[in-house]
C-alpha cells in the first residue's frame, strides 16, 4: 500500500509536502497514517514512526496490572497552597523537601508505574543530590511531565475555559524526552454548570488532540486528560451525557490528527453526580456509568484508563475505581490520583523532618490500596477518618 500510494502521490499536488515529509528523519515522523490527497481516500501514505514501538511499550508499562499513576504536578501556584496548608512557605526548597519525600518512598514502584512531574521537578535534584528522575527510574517508576500551560477564559463562550500550550510545544517535548521524560498530560476542563457549549467541547478535544499527535511526534505517550469537573448540583444521568459527548469529540479530533491509539492513556473522570447534588451515588452506580460510557466511547487499542480523583475523598476514590475492577475490562483500569494520593501524606509529614517516614508510609498505604482495587481486591477496611474526608473545591483550578 505504501508504493501504491507513493505512486499515486507522484501526480498529486501535494505530492511535494509528502515528499517533504518523506525526507524528514523518522525521528521527527508522527506515529500513525497520514493522508496525503486531500480527495482520494486511497491515497494514504503510512509513516511509522520510529518512535511507535516505544509508545506501545510505554503505555503498556504504565498500564501494567496492580499500578497506576502518581500525579504529583502541581504547578508552583498549586503547590504553594498545598505547602500553605500545613503552614509552610511556597520555597522551591520546600517544594523540593516534600517531592523528595514522594519519589523516594520504599517499594514505591511495587503500587506506581509513572509519576507525572512539574517542569521544575524534572530538572530538579532530590534534597541528597539525585536527579528526580533517576530516583524515579530506580524505582521502576515512569517519568511523565505535565506539558499544558493551564486555564484561561474562553472568548465566546458561557464563561467557560480553554487549554494553552501548543505554542512551542513540539521543541518543549523534545527536550523533556532528553531529559528522561516517556510521558506527558495535558489537563483541559469542561463544566457542565456552565453549559457545556459545544465552543467549549470542541476546542477542548481539539487541543488535546494536538498536544497528543505532538508529543507522540516526539517519543511522549500522551495522556488525554478532559476534566468534567464535579461543580454543579446535577444528576448522575446528565454527568453522563456530557461525557458521551465529550468523548466522541476527543477520539474524533484524535482520529483527525492520526494519532496512535495503541500509544495513548486516558485520564477521564468517573460518571458521578455533581458535587452539589442531593442525591449521593453509590461505587455501585458510579462503576455501572462510568464503565457504561468507557464501552461506549473508548476502543479497545487503547491501553489504559487512569482516572483522576477530582476532589473524591481518597477512601471513595479507591472504592469506586475497586467496583469499576470487578469483572475484565478491555482496558486496564487504574488511577492517576494527585489528591487522592497525597492528601493524607502531606498532612502526616507537615514539614518536618521526623515525620518523613511516617509520610511515605501514609503514601504506600494509599498506593497499595489503589493497587489493590485495580485488581478488584480492595476491601476499604482499617481507613482512616482523615482518608474519608471529601477534596472537593468549588471552581478548583489545577
Ligand atoms: P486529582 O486526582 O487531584 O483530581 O488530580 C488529577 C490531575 O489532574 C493531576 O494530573
Amino acid at each position: 500500500m505504501a508504493a501504491a500510494s507513493a505512486t499515486l502521490l507522484k501526480s498529486s499536488p501535494v505530492v511535494e509536502k509528502c515528499e517533504w515529509v518523506k525526507g524528514q528523519s523518522l525521528r521527527h515522523a508522527s506515529a500513525a497514517f497520514v493522508r496525503c490527497h486531500p480527495t482520494s481516500p486511497s491515497a494514504l501514505t503510512v509513516r511509522a514512526s520510529s518512535y511507535a514501538d516505544e509508545l506501545v511499550k510505554t503505555a503498556k508499562t504504565i498500564a501494567s496490572p496492580g499500578r497506576g499513576i502518581l500525579a504529583m504536578d502541581e504547578s508552583n501556584a498549586t503547590c504553594g497552597k498545598r505547602l500553605d496548608s500545613i503552614g509552610l512557605e511556597n520555597t522551591e526548597a520546600n517544594r523540593q523537601a516534600y517531592r523528595t519525600l514522594l519519589v523516594s518512598a520504599p517499594g514505591l514502584g511495587e503500587y506506581i508505574s509513572g509519576a507525572i512531574l512539574f517542569e521544575e521537578t524534572l530538572y530538579q535534584s532530590t534534597t541528597d543530590g539525585k536527579k528526580m528522575v533517576d530516583v524515579l527510574v530506580e524505582q521502576n517508576i515512569v517519568p511523565g511531565i505535565k506539558v499544558d500551560k493551564g486555564l484561561v477564559p474562553l472568548p465566546g463562550s458561557n464563561n467557560e475555559s480553554w487549554c494553552q500550550g501548543l505554542d512551542g510545544l513540539s521543541s518543549r517535548t523534545a527536550a523533556y524526552y532528553r531529559q528522561g521524560a516517556r510521558f506527558a498530560k495535558w489537563r483541559t476542563v469542561v463544566s457542565i454548570p456552565n453549559g457545556p457549549s459545544a465552543l467549549a467541547v470542541k476546542e477542548a478535544a481539539w487541543g488535546l488532540a494536538r498536544y497528543a499527535a505532538i508529543s507522540q511526534d516526539s517519543g511522549l505517550v500522551p495522556i488525554v486528560e478532559p476534566e468534567i469537573l464535579l461543580d454543579g448540583d446535577h444528576g448522575i444521568d446528565r454527568t453522563f451525557e456530557v461525557a458521551q459527548k465529550v468523548w466522541a469529540e476527543v477520539f474524533f479530533y484524535l482520529a483527525e490528527n492520526n494519532v496512535l491509539f495503541e500509544g495513548i492513556l486516558l485520564k477521564p473522570s468517573m460518571v458521578t453526580p455533581g458535587a452539589e447534588c442531593k442525591d449521593k451515588a453509590t461505587p455501585q452506580q458510579v462503576a455501572d456509568y462510568t464503565l457504561k460510557l468507557l464501552h461506549r466511547r473508548i476502543p479497545p487499542a487503547v491501553p489504559g484508563i487512569m482516572f483522576l480523583s477530582g476532589g473524591q475523598s481518597e477512601v471513595e476514590a479507591t472504592l469506586n475505581l475497586n467496583a469499576m475492577n470487578q469483572s475484565p475490562n478491555p482496558w486496564h483500569v487504574s488511577f492517576s490520583y494527585a489528591r487522592a494520593l497525597q492528601n493524607t501524606c502531606l498532612k502526616t509529614w507537615g514539614g518536618r523532618p521526623e515525620n518523613v517516614k511516617a509520610a511515605q508510609d501514609t503514601l504506600l498505604v494509599r498506593a497499595k490500596a489503589n493497587s489493590l482495587a485495580q485488581l478488584g481486591k480492595y476491601t476499604g477496611e482499617g481507613e482512616s477518618e482523615e482518608a474519608k474526608k471529601g477534596m472537593f473545591v468549588k471552581g478548583y483550578v489545577y
